[in-house]
């Protein structure tokens, strides 16, 4: 049966690809974005891939004086739940602006609470992420893995989790999913929505992607003397479709009677790429070429971890289903047919 579902942060890289998960099969979305990290085009091109309509709210979570509005546009959209992604993204900003980004992601995920409440639809897929586990956890890592996030932009996803379950303890009202990303690349296959950071990308994909189409020279490689198997940092990369396949998967989850409390999932598939081998596949797909350079280790990066996705598998019947070639191929395509974004 289709839901109604609000996605904080819907105009995003990972929130476009669930807008377009969640509507292609019926359901009805409304959208909370401030496009701080979006572009409104990204929104029509939502519209034209799912072939439904959407509700679009352009208000800031983290904004006082937006919560009213925002409130007042949940209850009137009578939700079944929301998926919240909403918040501020990079690693190495977190670490120089700590406080924006505790008032934030903390406010935002706040306000998205208040509203649920508001509208009384106590369900909710929060947009957690595989940081949250910082480093001497053997792979692969299960949900029961320490978490102990290294950095402000990890914990701040930390606390939300933590938050969201002190909710379900206290009313067993609330339904909650946290959703323990690893690392999302790739792009629709149409190559009309992808990733679009702005400035510098942080992240090995969007970087690499701007390499081969020669936006970028090319790409440091930070460090090649991790006790991996060639000295480069392993990551569990997940294609963005079937990361929002998980978003659904997780709605579905939430709807059953049976489902009470909070629980943390991992989405990732559940083996490792080093990055020279990821560099390998990019030149594959894109068939350019990708010179980098061998660099100092990046501050706060860990050798290697991916993914037990076996609890995704049995609550969720989820699985990765894409191949790294895929990965590539799609944020290729992207990249190549949008070399500078959603801006025109
Ligand atoms: C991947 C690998 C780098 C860039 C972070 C966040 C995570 C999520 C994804 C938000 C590492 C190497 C990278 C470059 C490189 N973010 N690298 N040169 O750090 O695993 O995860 O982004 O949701 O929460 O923690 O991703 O893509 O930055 O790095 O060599 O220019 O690529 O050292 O081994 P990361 P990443």
């Amino acid at each position: 049966m289709s839901q109604r579902v609000v996605v904080a942060g819907g105009a995003g890289y990972i929130g476009s690809h669930v807008c377009v998960e969640l509507m292609s099969r019926g359901d009805q979305v409304l959208i909370i974005d401030d496009f701080s990290n979006a572009h409104p085009e990204a929104v029509e091109r939502i519209r034209e891939l799912s072939d439904n309509d959407l509700t679009l709210l352009h208000r800031d979570l983290a904004d006082p004086a937006h919560k009213d509005d925002i409130i007042k546009a949940v209850t009137s959209f009578k939700p079944d739940g929301a998926i919240h992604l909403a918040g501020l993204k990079a690693v190495g900003e977190s670490v120089a602006e700590p406080a924006r980004y505790y008032r934030v992601n903390i406010g935002s995920a706040l306000t998205m609470i208040e509203a649920l409440e508001a509208a009384n639809a106590k369900t909710i897929v929060f947009s957690s992420s595989a940081t949250v586990y910082g480093e001497g956890n053997p792979n692969p890592v299960n949900e029961a893995g320490n978490t102990a996030p290294t950095n402000p932009y990890g914990r701040t996803k930390y606390f939300i989790e933590e938050m969201l379950k002190d909710l379900a303890k206290g009313d067993p009202e609330w339904r909650v999913v946290n959703l323990r990303y690893f690392n999302p690349v790739g792009a629709h296959p149409s190559g009309r929505i992808g990733e679009d950071p702005n400035g510098i990308p942080n992240n090995l994909f969007p970087f690499m992607a701007q390499v081969a189409v020669g936006k970028r020279e090319k790409l440091s490689v930070f460090g090649n003397d991790y006790p991996t198997r060639d000295g480069s940092g392993v990551r569990d990369y997940i294609h963005v479709c079937d990361l929002a396949k998980g978003h659904a998967a997780a709605l579905d989850f939430l709807a059953q009677e049976s489902s009470t409390g909070a629980t943390d999932i991992n989405l990732g598939a559940g083996r490792g790429y080093s990055v020279l081998e990821a560099v390998a596949a990019f030149k594959r797909a894109s068939n350019r070429e990708i010179p980098y350079e061998i660099t100092p280790r990046r501050d706060g990066d860990i050798a290697e971890i991916y993914a037990d996705a076996s609890r995704a598998e049995s609550l969720l019947d989820w699985r990765a289903e894409k191949t790294i070639d895929e990965m590539c191929a799609d944020h290729w395509r992207w990249q190549s047919q949008n070399p500078n974004g959603y801006k025109s």
